[in-house]
């Protein structure tokens, strides 16, 4: 299947192989919970002590666990979020294209939000090159107002849930359509990973020398930074 540019703007679900790229069984893993959607009563212990905020948000100490175990060298987690771009995402791109180095990892607990700021990643404030596309990838279930909501062409208003089970992902056009997050009202929680990939064409266009960064990981729009190919480790 080919993608080209026009056609981002549709939101589409696809489903994936489970068994073959266990993102779910790796988080159950690390955070040694295998009932991930009440993790905020089995690990109390990484709960956040004050209400979250945007500043706060990326900060929590189950962020701290996700992101120190994806970093331990030599990483499990790196060889899985790789061949499941390798393998499925260049499938569905059907062109050369970069892509964000590592997932960013969501956790919208009860009654809170994930992400706090409505927003689209080409705005202004988040300054994403144009023509990237977005992927969300559950880990567990992402219902009713535990999903990101976004809508559905840009400009349109029309916010609805994108509601994922966990062999299911979705590609969508965050770049240009707004998103965001409700509160939390499903006494559930929901985690999930999400990342950006960018065609060759748009890379050589804008990125290139341009000094872009991004607000949530602190890193430039370049390869070697946000960005990574195959042909690194
Ligand atoms: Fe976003």
């Amino acid at each position: 299947m080919r993608m080209s540019l026009e056609t981002t703007a549709s939101t589409e679900v696809l489903g994936f192989d489970v068994v073959a790229y266990p993102f779910r069984r790796y988080v159950e893993d690390i955070f040694r919970c295998d009932e991930l959607e009440e993790i905020h009563l089995h690990r109390n212990d990484l709960m956040p002590t004050l209400p979250l905020i945007f500043e706060t948000e990326s900060k929590t100490p189950f962020h701290e666990v996700f992101y120190r175990s994806v970093n331990r060298e030599p990483s499990r987690f790196r060889r899985l979020y790789r061949s499941f771009v390798a393998q499925v995402v260049s499938e569905l791109v059907g062109e050369p294209f970069v892509f964000q180095y590592q997932p960013s990892f969501r956790i919208h607990l009860p009654e809170a939000k994930a992400v706090h700021k409505w927003h689209s990643d080409g705005d202004a404030d988040h300054g994403h090159p144009a023509g990237e596309i977005n992927f969300i990838l559950p880990v567990t279930g992402c219902h009713g107002t535990a999903a990101v909501w976004a809508e559905s062409e840009p400009g349109r208003g029309d916010y609805a849930p994108m509601e994922l089970d966990i062999d299911q992902f979705v590609r969508f056009d965050g770049n240009r359509c707004r998103h965001g997050n409700q509160p939390n009202t499903t006494g559930r929680t929901r985690i999930s990973l999400d990342f950006r990939i960018l065609p060759r064409r748009f890379y050589r266009e804008q990125c290139a020398g341009s000094d872009g960064t991004s607000i949530t990981a602190g890193k430039k729009f370049r390869l070697g930074s946000y960005y990574a190919t195959f042909e690194e480790n």
